[in-house]
């Protein structure tokens, strides 16, 4: 059946939407009819460049949508089943999955990019974008790879836990936990640092200090709960957080831009002992500069995030579960319902800050 999807055909190049085939379904896969799918950053790094991508593509990897159909080894999904795609296919077995480190399988990417999936109008095969592809109306996915969802869940929410608030939330559960009381920085006040601050303030941080250059998303993050917001254009990022934390930094920082620069400011605004959370995604070839008597002087923790070291069948009821009771207000970061056309004006908003997340709806 032919479907639409958001074809990446040359890096730096708009995003084309066409028809797309579907590839009959593996023994291993199931088929998603999307409902929802968020506009991420780094779609947008990948259009770009700056993040490695395969082309001719489908981009989106944060989408939501119903079961249409499961392949012939596929017993515990029915059709009708309302999902969230994550964008590791863990494979549940190898030697990181068996320690609960789902977020590093060895197998996912592997497994992912050699999976059928679809191919253009003249017939040419395309990649998938992390076995995900939500920018159309249905893709082929791996059946590991999808979590049920409550019926009763709006999509448009759902798919937002597909990747920004997996991975932002999960940096302040998981990956670099929020202790209660703490001070939290959050430098990047997108859908992930956003999230990120959400998630500190369910787990009880005392102050939350947000900054970024664009004056609506600070003002979101005050909304959100954020008790100080810091303006990068006012001077060193570092500095104003210190003075906003009895001189010494914050507890914990999570950096949500993905520049040399700004992580190297979150380094530099961590107290000593304290956490640095690098969230953001930067280019393969960004380097950063560290002092290397700063890092045992100061006892500080330098620690990475791959999606939010999320446990997807764990992790995505408990996000929704906290949706549900009103302490993770994700409603409040989508600032745009758009139809799959409109993806290249959502690229545009996210390169200038205007809004938070754009969400593509399928009728
Ligand atoms: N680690 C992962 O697994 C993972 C997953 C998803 C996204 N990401 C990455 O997270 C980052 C954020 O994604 P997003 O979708 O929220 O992006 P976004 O573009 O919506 O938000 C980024 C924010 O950073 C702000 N910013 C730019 N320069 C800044 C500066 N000097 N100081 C402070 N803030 C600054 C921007 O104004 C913007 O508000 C991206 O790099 C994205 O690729 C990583
Ligand atoms: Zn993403
Ligand atoms: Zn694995």
């Amino acid at each position: 059946m032919s479907e639409r999807g958001a074809i990446l055909r040359t890096v730096g190049e708009p995003l084309q939407i066409e028809h797309i085939t579907l590839a009959p379904l593996a023994p291993d896969q199931v088929r998603v009819r999307i409902a929802a799918s968020g506009v991420c950053h780094s779609d947008l790094s990948q259009a770009t460049g700056a993040l490695p991508v395969g082309t001719p593509c489908v981009l989106g990897h944060e989408g939501a949508g119903v079961i249409e159909a499961v392949g012939s080894e596929v017993h515990h999904l029915t059709p009708g089943t309302h999902v969230v795609i994550a964008w590791v296919a863990a494979c549940g077995q190898c030697w990181f999955c068996a320690r609960g480190e789902l977020h590093l399988c060895r197998n996912a990417i592997r497994d992912t990019y050699s999976m059928p999936y679809a191919t253009d109008s003249e017939g040419a095969a395309l990649f998938t974008s992390m076995g995900v592809s939500s920018f159309s109306t249905a893709t082929n996915c791996l059946a590991r790879a999808v979590v049920p969802i409550a019926e009763d869940i709006p999509l448009e929410i759902a798919s937002l836990i597909g990747c920004g608030v997996a991975t932002g939330a999960g940096a302040a559960l998981n990956t670099a936990p929020v202790e209660h009381g703490s001070a939290v920085a959050v430098i990047g006040l997108g859908g992930v640092g956003l999230a990120s601050l959400m998630a500190s303030r369910v787990r009880g941080a005392a102050e939350l200090i947000a900054v970024d250059p664009v004056a609506s998303r600070r003002e979101a993050a005050l909304a959100l709960g954020a008790t100080h917001a810091v303006d990068p254009a006012d001077g060193d990022v570092a500095r104003q957080i210190r003075a906003v934390t009895g001189r010494r930094g914050a507890d914990f920082v999570f950096e949500a831009v993905g520049r040399q620069g700004t992580i190297e400011t979150a380094i530099a605004a961590t107290r000593r002992g304290g956490t640095t959370c690098i969230v953001g995604a930067a280019p393969p070839d960004e380097r950063v500069s560290l002092s290397a008597y700063d890092l045992y002087m100061h006892g500080k923790t330098l620690v990475g995030c791959q999606y939010g070291s999320v446990v997807p069948a764990r992790d995505f009821p408990l996000l929704l579960n906290l949706w549900r009771t009103g302490r993770l207000p994700l409603e409040r970061l989508i600032t745009g319902r758009i139809g799959l056309d409109d993806v290249n004006g959502a690229f545009d908003e996210l390169r200038r800050g205007t809004g938070i997340r754009s969400v593509i709806v399928n009728d």
